[in-house]
């Protein structure tokens, strides 16, 4: 199948990145949000993206060439032509299902569709639309123009003509496709978010501070950031909603939301996209450990599992 015109639900952190690299890919590209302002604040990172990729020589056209071939749009009839419609909303199957079920009668009948999910069965989604065959899992890393990978996800009802162009597809935007199955968190963050979370915890048990055990995990085992830095970076948020489904899949403490991060996400504290999580983002350039805001929090919850 000719894949040629992408459609892209959610321009936040990894729709607008799937976007960006769908258009340098040379697709045309629409991206669906629920409101103008989002579609701006998205688009205004994939220039900003656009502009140090072409600082750094990477990009083969102008930047505007690559902005001419994408579109924002808060109408869902502007996706109706797409022959892929990749998804990154919410980490919610109930959010994701209704815009699935709204787009399938609206979505040619022989396009596909793939959802970025990072925990959500793609079996569940695909059961919102009437076309199960023409369902995959495409999910993608953040930051997205740069990280190589791309997890390919096969349901047991994934046609495979279906499977192979989404497989090509990942290779035509650049990035170096893993195939997988419909199991939670897939292959990396069925192993990432166990790590993660355990790194919260030995930090509401007085392991290390914040830094510390970023520099632990940087030096020590050669990872490019620690796991505070990382959890940031995803966005607490979606972290959280992680937990929810891995742990409701496999009911193993190792995928439970430890307390602190419950509460931090609570508070809004999102990590880098709302300008605090385990650091302070006031500076982007120099971020500032939380600890002396967190430490009383996490030494409380230390103190209440010993009681
Ligand atoms: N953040 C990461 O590192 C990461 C990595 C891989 C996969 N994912 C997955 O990608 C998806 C999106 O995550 P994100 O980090 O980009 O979240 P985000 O919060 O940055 O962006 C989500 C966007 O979806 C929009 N949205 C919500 N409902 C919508 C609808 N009905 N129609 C159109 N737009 C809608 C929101 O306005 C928001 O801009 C999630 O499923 C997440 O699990 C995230």
């Amino acid at each position: 199948m000719n894949i040629r015109k992408v459609g892209v639900l959610g321009c936040g952190l990894m729709g607008s990145g799937i976007a960006q690299v769908s258009a340098t890919a040379g697709f045309d590209v629409t991206v669906l949000e629920v409101e103008q302002k989002f579609l701006d604040k998205g688009f205004a990172g994939i220039e900003k993206s656009l502009a140090k990729l072409t600082e750094k020589g990477s990009l083969k056209e102008t930047p505007q060439a690559v902005r001419a071939r994408l579109k924002g749009s808060t109408r869902r009839e502007d996706l109706a032509d797409c022959d892929l419609v990749i998804e990154a909303v919410i980490e919610n199957a109930e959010e994701k299902r209704k815009i699935y079920s709204a787009l399938d009668g609206i979505v040619k009948k022989d396009a596909i569709f793939a959802s970025n999910t990072s925990s959500i069965s793609i079996t569940e989604l695909m059961t919102a639309t009437k076309r199960p065959e023409r369902f995959v899992g495409l999910h993608f890393f953040n930051p997205v123009p740069l990280m190589k990978l791309v997890e390919v996800v096969r349901t047991i009802a994934t046609s495979e003509d279906v499977y192979e162009t989404a497989y090509d597809f990942g290779k035509r935007v650049g990035k170096v496709p893993v195939r997988t199955s419909d199991k939670s968190g897939f292959i990396v963050n069925r192993l990432l978010v166990p790590y993660l979370l355990d790194a919260v915890r030995a930090y509401e048990e007085g392991v290390g501070s914040i830094e510390d055990i970023d520099q632990a995990m940087k030096l020590g085992c050669g990872y490019p950031m620690g796991p505070f830095t990382l959890l940031d970076f995803v966005g607490l948020d979606t972290t959280y909603y992680i937990t929810h489904v891995m742990f409701e899949e496999f009911k193993e403490r190792r995928f439970a939301s430890p307390p602190l991060l419950k509460r931090m996400v609570l508070a809004g504290w999102y990590g880098r996209k709302s300008g605090k999580g385990f650091y302070d983002y006031k500076d982007p350039q120099k971020p500032v450990a939380q600890d002396s805001a967190l430490r009383g929090f996490a030494a409380e919850e230390a103190a209440a599992k010993i009681a």
